[in-house]
């Protein structure tokens, strides 16, 4: 499947409203519970620390109901997608004329040519991640840790993680499969000492978390907030 299909065609085989589908935030093709996604947005916010005065960029924003649970936690937000649907259903449903700033742009691309990284405070890159090449990843990890010299905290959520993806397919009955594809469907599959060494290398301090044992993805993903060390950008 290519990412043009997976990422912008799939999407509209859903109706404008039906926000969970567009993005595959579904079990079994149903939209995971409002508890799972209420379980997301509390990590997002134990980690990244949401204050009112902050200006949010979120990387991969899709349709951006998942970071509308946050607009009432920030001043502004930045949302970034590439697919041409899901920001146009984000610009129909999520958007404030005074807060909501949104870009139809590959993420890695928009990183190193936005003109204003000065004024975010914090980066949310939910769900997106498993979707770029490794190198990529240390691309764009290298473009917040130069650029973006105000930014403290930056937040990947949902890794694929390499620990767990044989026994995943195992249990699907899946014998050929990759885990270095960002073309496939879950894309490619991390160790946390991967995001360890990235963000250590580039003066970022490293937490690896996981999610409750009642979240639906608990057992083969985790999340990585990344915090400026003291130092800050040189
Ligand atoms: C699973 S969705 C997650 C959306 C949102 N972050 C959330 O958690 O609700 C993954 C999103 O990443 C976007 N995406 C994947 N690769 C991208 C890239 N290189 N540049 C911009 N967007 C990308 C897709 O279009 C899709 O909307």
């Amino acid at each position: 499947m290519s990412d043009d299909y997976m990422h912008k065609e799939y999407p509209k085989r859903f109706d404008r409203t039906s926000f969970w589908e567009q993005i595959k935030r579904t079990v079994n093709g149903k939209p995971v519970s409002e508890q799972d996604i209420n379980m997301i947005v509390d990590q997002i916010k134990r980690s990244l620390k949401p204050r009112s005065s902050d200006n949010l960029l979120d990387l991969g924003c899709g349709n951006a109901a998942l970071a509308s649970y946050l607009f009432d936690c920030v001043d502004g937000y930045y949302g970034v997608d590439f697919s041409e649907y899901l920001i146009g259903v984000a610009r129909e449903f999520f958007s404030n004329q005074q807060s909501t700033h949104y870009y139809c742009d590959d993420i890695v691309s928009f990183s190193n040519s936005f003109l204003n990284p000065e004024v975010i405070d914090k980066i949310l890159i939910y769900g997106v991640i498993s979707y770029l090449s490794k190198q990529e990843v240390e691309q764009l990890i290298t473009t917040i840790s130069e650029r973006f010299c105000s930014c403290r905290r930056v937040f990947i959520g949902n890794v694929p993680s390499r620990e767990y993806a044989d026994a995943f397919f195992k249990r699907r009955a899946v014998e050929d499969y990759q885990l270095d594809d960002p073309k496939s469907a879950i894309g490619v599959w991390w160790t946390p000492e991967e995001f360890e060494e990235i963000g250590g290398c580039r003066g970022f301090d490293v937490e690896i978390l996981t999610m409750p044992e009642s979240f639906y993805g608990t057992g083969y993903r985790f999340d990585v907030l990344m915090t400026r060390s003291a130092r800050g950008c040189d």
